[in-house]
C-alpha cells in the first residue's frame, strides 16, 4: 500500500523498526464499535496499525466499554463489533499478526480503569476537551463513564504496558493524560517505570482529517450529514460523488503550503490526496500548482476510489462469515489475557490489596 511506505521518512517519534525481528515495543490502540469507519479513522490510525504489526508486538481493540459512555442500541453495538471487526481485517490487519480483540472480554481493563480512576487527579480531567465537546451545553445530563473516559483509556493502554498508541490528532490530549496517570502511578507507589509513559504517534497529512461539508470540522463518524465523511462501505459511486460535491472555494491550487492559509476545504482535501498518495503536501502542491477544483476533484476521487473499493469489497465480503469474525475475537480474547492478567495481578499487590 503506497501510504505506508512513507512512514519511516516522516520526521516523527517512530519506533524502531527491524526488517526481520519483532521489535521489544508494545503497540496498543482502540477504535469505537459506533457507526461505520470512515477515511479519517483510516488514514489517521489504521494504515499505521497495519504497517506497525510487521515489525512490533500489536494489540488491535474493538472498545466497547467506550461505546457506552453515550446512549447506544444493544443490538447495534452487537453488529457494529463484528461489523467492525471484518474493516479491521479487510483494512489489513492481520490477525495472525496483530491480537485483535474486543475490550469488555477482557476484564482487567476495567479492574484498572478502577484503580487508576483513584490515581488520576478531577483537574486534569477537568481540562479534556472531548468532554466537553461530547456532553454539549447540558454537562449535568452526561453520564459518569464519559467523564473518565479518559482513564479508560489510560486503563486499555497501561494493562499491556503499551509503549507505542498508534491515533489520530484528536487523541494528542488523552495520550498526554495517560502518560500522567502512568507517571503519578509509578511515583505515588514508589514503584519507578513500572508503568512506560505510552508515546503517542500520530502521522502526517492524514493525522487529521476534515468534514468534506466543513473543512473546520473533524471528520467523524457520528456527523449526521453522511456527505461529510466517506465511509469504508461506501461503493464507489458514492464515494466519487461525495468528492465531487465536496466544499471548497474558486481559488486555483497554489504554489506552496503557505498558500493554502485560511483555506480549510483546499486545505483538507490536498491533505487527503497526500495521506492516500504516501507522498507530502509539497509534492501534491508542486504537481497542481495553479489548477482549479475541475482538475482536482476528478483525481482525488479516482484515488480514493482505487484506494477503498477493494477494502469495501472485502468488508462486505467478510461480514457475511460471523462465525470467523467470532473465532478471531475469541483468540485475541485470549493472547490479549495472557498478557494483561499478570500486570494487572501485579498492579493489584503494588496498591495493597491482599
Ligand atoms: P474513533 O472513531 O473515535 O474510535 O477513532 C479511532 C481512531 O481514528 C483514533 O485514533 C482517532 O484519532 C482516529 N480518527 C478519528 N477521526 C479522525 C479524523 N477525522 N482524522 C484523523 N484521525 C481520526
Ligand atoms: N478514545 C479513542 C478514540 O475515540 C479510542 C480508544 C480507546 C483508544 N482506548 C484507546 C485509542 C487506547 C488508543 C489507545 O479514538
Amino acid at each position: 500500500m503506497k501510504v505506508l511506505s512513507k512512514m519511516k521518512s516522516e520526521n516523527n517519534p517512530a519506533p524502531q523498526t527491524h526488517s526481520n525481528s519483532v521489535s521489544s515495543d508494545r503497540v496498543f490502540s482502540g477504535i469505537q464499535p459506533t457507526g461505520t469507519v470512515q477515511l479519517g479513522n483510516y488514514l489517521g490510525a489504521l494504515v499505521n496499525w497495519v504497517a506497525m504489526q510487521e515489525s512490533h508486538e500489536t494489540f488491535y481493540c474493538i472498545v466497547d466499554l467506550h461505546a457506552i459512555t453515550v446512549a447506544q442500541d444493544p443490538k447495534e453495538l452487537r453488529d457494529n463489533t463484528l461489523k467492525l471487526t471484518a474493516t479491521l481485517i479487510a483494512c489489513g490487519i492481520d490477525p495472525q499478526r496483530a491480537t485483535l480483540f474486543h475490550q469488555s472480554s477482557v476484564r482487567e481493563h476495567s479492574e484498572l480503569a478502577w484503580i487508576l480512576n483513584c490515581v488520576a487527579r478531577l483537574g486534569w480531567l477537568n481540562r479534556m476537551t472531548q468532554f466537553k465537546d461530547k456532553a454539549g451545553k447540558d454537562k449535568e445530563r452526561a453520564s459518569v463513564g464519559l467523564y473518565t473516559y479518559p482513564v479508560l483509556q489510560a486503563a486499555d493502554i497501561l494493562a499491556y504496558k503499551a509503549t507505542h498508541v498508534p491515533v489520530g490528532e484528536d487523541q494528542k490530549q488523552h495520550l498526554e493524560l495517560s502518560r500522567d496517570i502512568a507517571a503519578k502511578f509509578n511515583h505515588d507507589f514508589d514503584v519507578a517505570g513500572f508503568f512506560p509513559e505510552p508515546e503517542p504517534y500520530i502521522l502526517g497529512p492524514g493525522a487529521r482529517v476534515m468534514s468534506l461539508r466543513d473543512g473546520t470540522k473533524k471528520m467523524s463518524k457520528s456527523d449526521p450529514s453522511d456527505l461529510s465523511r466517506i465511509n469504508l462501505n461506501d461503493d464507489a459511486e458514492t464515494m466519487a460523488k461525495k468528492i465531487r460535491k465536496a466544499k471548497t472555494d474558486p481559488e486555483a491550487l497554489p504554489s506552496d503550503v503557505d498558500g493554502l492559509e485560511g483555506r480549510p476545504e483546499a486545505q483538507n482535501l490536498v491533505g487527503i490526496y497526500a495521506a492516500l498518495a504516501g507522498t507530502t503536501v509539497k509534492d501534491v502542491l508542486r504537481d497542481y500548482e495553479g489548477k482549479g477544483f475541475g482538475d482536482f476533484k476528478p483525481a482525488l476521487a479516482d484515488l480514493v476510489v482505487e484506494t477503498l473499493s477493494p477494502i469495501s469489497q472485502e468488508i462486505g465480503r467478510l461480514s457475511a462469515d460471523e462465525k470467523y469474525l467470532k473465532s478471531v475475537l475469541d483468540q485475541g480474547t485470549l493472547r490479549a489475557r495472557s498478557v494483561a492478567e499478570p500486570i494487572v495481578k501485579q498492579v493489584k499487590e503494588i496498591v495493597g490489596f491482599l
